[in-house]
């Protein structure tokens, strides 16, 4: 069976739900899926007046946190992270910062790699947090699997970089229809494109 990790960092869970969307279409794809949220790294007495963010950690602190040895494992990665300032929040850049011994031994090399995040606004940046973090892939040697418009449902979402949710003004958007078929193709083109470069 083609593996696949899915790891990502969440503050208020719309990043846990895009996740379990992808989780839920790459076994549909055949592929055993490792599902794994970047630990957070604030106080949550900082974050206590924000009730979607405490429900958010509530909900993962006690599941296993991803690590590099689930990127090792897997024939393809995808990677999620909300949008902060156009580039990725500052937990995943700590995980993405933790690599360097497995990228110095090569194992992060030779692996399909996409990526999602979500954005409160259409045009705050979500391709260029896509873009950002796709620079780090190149410097692992990975395969970028972006989906270009390679369906005829990317030219519905609009994003050929990987996958963005628009979370809305009050930040509470749930996923449309068009989002979450976004995703069901990106989980399903990764374990399609895993599965070939592991064979
Ligand atoms: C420090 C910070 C910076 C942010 N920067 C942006 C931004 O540049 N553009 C934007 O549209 N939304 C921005 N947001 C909103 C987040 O992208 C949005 O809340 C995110 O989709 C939440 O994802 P999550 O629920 O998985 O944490 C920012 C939020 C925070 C806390």
């Amino acid at each position: 069976m083609t593996k696949l990790a899915i790891l990502y960092y969440s503050s208020t869970g719309h990043g846990t739900t895009m996740a379990a969307e992808l989780e839920k279409a790459a076994q549909a794809a055949g592929a055993e899926v490792r599902v794994r949220h970047i630990a957070e790294t604030r106080d949550p007495a900082t974050f206590a007046e924000n009730p979607a963010w405490t429900a958010n950690y509530e909900a993962t602190k006690d599941l296993p946190a991803a690590t590099g040895d689930d990127i090792v494992w897997a024939d393809g990665v995808i990677f999620g992270s909300p949008t902060r300032f156009g580039s990725v929040a500052s937990p995943f850049q700590t995980f993405f910062d933790s690599l360097g011994g497995l990228w110095a031994q090569g194992k992060l090399a030779d692996k399909a790699y996409a990526a999602f995040t979500s954005s409160q606004t259409a045009h705050g940046g979500q391709e260029t947090t896509i873009v950002n973090l796709y620079t780090s892939l190149m410097h692992f040697g990975g395969i970028l699997v972006p989906p270009g418009y390679t369906d005829g449902l990317k030219f519905v979402d609009g994003n050929p970089y990987g996958v963005g949710h628009v979370t809305g003004p009050d930040n509470q958007n749930e996923l449309d229809d068009a989002t979450r078929a976004a995703l069901g193709h990106l989980a399903t083109r990764v374990v399609t494109i895993a599965g070939k470069l592991a064979q």
